[in-house]
């Protein structure tokens, strides 16, 4: 069995879909702190199958204790965490707090009761600013410009010691780039809370009447038209990518690191033209001034995961905004209805 934590949030419903399908059987434990069980019901409908959700916080080392003791678990895939960047920066220690101690709690319970594998959601923000693109996974990392990329930052160096501490440890991180996209059924998807700080949801929220228009942050960068170029993945995508590395942990030991992406870049304006086709709805646009702490341009080499882990992508940016608008359209406000 495996134990998903944040299995109610964007990503983890999606990799339950495709841990269901293939076979496995799955406990969520989430506090619902960024999402809503909805998400758990429709995950069941599109799959036609139970899993079992626990809510609870994974820094709750009591209830997790219950939890490993309740269920039989192989492996656990740890995406639950705080992960807006301009928060951290307003909360950081609610930031160090939810995304390191729940990394700690979920180590000591896993040891306590024998589980040796785990999958860990990372994220390109570990990546420093002056690395050359694309970038692979032995580039620089550290010098992160928010409290959340250091969070990963520093999950990820925990992981890596307890490696060393034990070694019957097997750590996958996976380094994700742009998720972005829904479940082709259009019953799960990305359910921002508030003002949408990333360009999907933004663009997806615009074209539905949401919001007014979008704020194109920079069209003086270095890159072919102007605006930031980003390496955008299908959300399912990304969720196939946690089967290979769940198969890959029961068979390795140690802690090893992959950049999860497509290996291509988009640029903001491609991206606005490529939702406006999928949802044929001319999505209104302003050039602004650049954002903060922006990179010009990054993307990923994936050879490593296609190598080692053996997972590629197999949707492009046409599908990632079809499957995004269905999602936005049949669910305008989201799971709240
Ligand atoms: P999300 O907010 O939709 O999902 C995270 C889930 O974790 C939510 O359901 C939330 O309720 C839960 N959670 C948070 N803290 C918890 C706690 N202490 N105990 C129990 N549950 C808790 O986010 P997502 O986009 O699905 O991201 C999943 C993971 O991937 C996060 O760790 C995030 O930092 C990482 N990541 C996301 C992106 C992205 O662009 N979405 C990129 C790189 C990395
Ligand atoms: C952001 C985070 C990063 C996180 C990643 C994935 C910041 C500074 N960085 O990066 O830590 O890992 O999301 O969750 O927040 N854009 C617009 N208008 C908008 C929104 C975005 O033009 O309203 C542009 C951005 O300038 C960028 C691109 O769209 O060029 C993608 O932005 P976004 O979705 O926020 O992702 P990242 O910048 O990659």
């Amino acid at each position: 069995m495996i134990l998903v934590t944040g299995g109610a949030g964007f990503i983890g419903s999606h990799t339950c879909v495709e841990l269901l399908n293939s076979g496995y059987e799955v406990v969520v434990v989430d506090n619902l702190c960024n999402s809503h069980k909805t998400s758990l019901e429709r995950v069941e409908k599109i799959t036609g199958k139970k899993l079992s959700f626990e809510q609870a916080d994974v820094r709750d080392a009591v209830a997790l204790d219950g939890i490993f003791s309740k269920y039989h678990i192989d492996c656990v895939i740890h995406f639950a965490g705080l992960k807006a960047v301009g928060e951290s920066v307003q909360k950081p220690l609610e930031y160090f707090d939810n995304n390191l101690n729940s990394s700690l709690v979920l180590c000591d319970v896993m040891k306590k009761h024998n589980v040796h594998n785990l999958v860990f959601s990372s994220s390109a923000t570990v990546y420093s600013g002056d690395n050359k693109m694309p970038l692979k996974e032995d580039s620089k990392t550290g010098d992160c410009t928010n409290p959340y990329g250091w969070t990963k930052y520093m999950s990820e160096q925990i992981f890596k010691a307890l490696c060393v501490a034990d070694p019957q440890m097997s750590v996958v991180l996976l380094r994700y780039f742009n998720p972005i996209g829904a479940h082709e059924s259009g019953l799960i998807g990305e359910d921002p809370r508030g003002i949408p700080n990333n360009l999907l949801p933004y663009v997806s929220q615009t074209a539905v009447g949401i919001r007014e228009k979008v704020t194109v942050f920079g069209d003086d960068y270095p890159t072919p038209d102007g605006t930031g170029v980003r390496d955008y993945i299908h959300v399912v995508d990304l969720a196939r990518a946690h089967i290979c590395a769940v198969e890959y942990a029961e068979k390795h030991k140690g802690c090893d690191v992959f950049n999860i992406g497509t290996g291509r870049g988009t640029s903001v304006l491609e991206i606005i033209k490529a939702f406006s086709e999928a949802s044929s709805i001319n999505v209104p646009y302003q050039i602004g001034p650049r954002r903060p702490g922006d990179l010009p341009v990054c993307y990923a080499d994936c050879s490593k995961a296609k190598n080692v882990l053996g997972f590629e992508t197999k949707y492009d940016i046409k599908r990632m905004c079809a499957d995004s608008w269905r999602w936005q359209k049949n669910n305008p406000k989201g799971y709240a209805k």
